[in-house]
């Protein structure tokens, strides 16, 4: 075997064990591992950062008495315009913990609510309170899970 293969080789067969390793081993802050494939780890980042933007726009609009734009953004990450969603991978459903599942549906159902509850009279502090609700999912969830790249 020439040198170059070899080592192309070693660095492969390295990168394969890291990637195992790295699935299994303690982060040091005791998260479960969800090992997911690009598409899938897309999908699941894309979401939570579309939660945060939502959220920017939900406080700003409690904030700046914009009560409609707040109510869409709620109603954008909730579960009844996201349980069909097609882009959805259909191969990620099968690997997510049933936690998981209901912290996902928690955060989904609250949203859902909390839409309903900007849409109707009173001031910010009940929708803050919802709002505050619905983080405590990703709160759980953050401290419960972490990512990895699934084994190719
Ligand atoms: C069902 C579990 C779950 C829920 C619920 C959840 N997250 Fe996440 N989120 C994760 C995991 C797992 C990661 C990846 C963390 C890691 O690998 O270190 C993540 C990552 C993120 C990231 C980083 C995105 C990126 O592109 O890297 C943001 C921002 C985020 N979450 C925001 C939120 C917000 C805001 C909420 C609540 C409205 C939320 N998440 C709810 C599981 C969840």
């Amino acid at each position: 075997m020439n040198i170059k293969l070899g080592l192309v080789l070693a660095g492969v067969l390295c990168a394969g064990t890291l990637a195992a390793e790295e699935a299994t081993i303690d982060d040091g802050n005791g998260r479960t591992a969800l090992a997911l494939t690009p598409p899938e780890k897309a999908y699941v980042l894309l979401q939570m950062r579309q939660f945060v933007e939502s959220i920017q726009i939900i406080t700003g609009g409690l904030a700046d008495g914009d009560k409609a734009a707040a109510v869409e953004a709620a109603a954008a990450r909730g579960l009844k315009r996201n349980q069909n969603d097609p882009a959805f991978p259909s191969t990620l459903g099968a690997k997510l913990p049933q936690e998981w599942k209901q912290f996902g549906g928690s955060t989904r159902k609250g949203f859902d609510a909390l839409a309903e509850a900007l849409g109707k009279d009173g001031d910010a502090k009940q929708p803050l309170k919802q709002l505050s609700e619905v983080m405590k999912n990703c709160v759980g969830c953050h401290a419960s899970y972490r990512v990895v790249d699934a084994r190719p």
